[in-house]
């Protein structure tokens, strides 16, 4: 049996400091076999704010992975973000992107944040052919019998079918999970929790969304997913300072904008015709 905690979306520069500190004792007292963290570290890829945010992971005393979100790229410096992009995560660089293998699962990463996209808006997910590559052979070389996590930061596909598609190339890369039994794809993004079941062309897989412990929160109170892995089976429980049931928690749809709302005073993603490119896999 393993026990993972699932947290996502800490926007360090707009972090809820009562419920990074809860989480922290959680974490103290219950020592899960490790923490998952999904992506969105901080509000603006600020140095303060990853020196603060890597200062708060790294005294976590367990295994940690991090996926990097569209909130942890640089975005007042263009030049950095297509060059260095992840410059100021140099303190925590060991645990991002990051393979982890547990007594009977792995937890694999799949990149969906992108420099640079062929539309106005680029805090939506892409997985490039040369991400999922990556992810899939990984995936491959993993024991018969090993339960497969996937960490992403944006979910791969919304519930809904109106609306243009949350995650670029992320059907297709669903559909691949699927095929190789992948036990659940875990991700942030929404700022809401979630365990939905979708339908793929190569059957059904598990989709399971941690919320925020930020204050940007959306529809429900900073949470995070407590995850008990046995087997295939995964138990998932949405604990949060309000004592909130976990089936209140979660959302059912993921939803067609799953953009979170812009704090005041924040200025609008980037605008601008740039090829697109496939960034480097770390
Ligand atoms: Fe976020
Ligand atoms: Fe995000």
């Amino acid at each position: 049996m393993t026990r993972l905690f699932h947290i996502s979306d800490l926007h360090f520069g707009l972090e809820d400091r009562a419920a990074l500190a809860w989480f922290e004792d959680c974490v103290r007292r219950e020592r899960p076999d490790a923490v998952l963290i999904t992506g969105d570290l901080t509000m603006r890829a600020r140095s303060r704010e990853f020196a603060a945010a890597c200062d708060w992971i790294g005294a976590l005393d367990v295994p940690v992975t991090v996926e990097v979100g569209n909130h942890d790229l640089p975005y007042f410096n263009p030049f950095e973000r297509f060059f260095f992009p992840y410059r100021r995560i140099r303190g925590i660089e060991r645990l991002v992107e990051r393979e982890l293998d547990l007594a009977d699962v792995a937890v694999v990463p799949l990149k969906t944040t992108a420099r640079a996209q062929w539309r106005l808006d680029w805090s939506k997910g892409w997985v490039t052919a040369r991400a999922l590559e990556k992810t899939l052979g990984a995936i491959d070389t993993q024991p018969p019998g090993t339960t497969i996590l996937v960490t992403a930061h944006h979910p791969l596909v919304e519930a809904g079918t109106k609306g243009r598609a949350l995650t670029r190339g992320g059907e297709r890369a669903l559909a691949e999970l699927a095929r190789r039994g992948v036990a659940a794809v875990l991700t942030g993004h929404v700022h809401d929790a979630f365990d939905l079941r979708k339908d793929t062309a190569a059957g059904p897989v598990r989709m399971i969304g941690a919320g925020t412990l930020s204050q940007r929160i959306r529809s429900t109170p900073p949470s995070f997913n407590d995850l008990i892995v046995d087997g295939a089976g995964i138990d998932v429980r949405v604990r949060n300072l309000d004592h909130v049931p976990t089936p209140a928690m979660q959302i059912t749809d993921i939803p067609a904008d799953a953009q979170p709302p812009r704090a005041p005073g924040e200025p609008v993603a980037p605008v601008a015709a740039v090829p697109p490119v496939d960034p480097p896999v770390h």
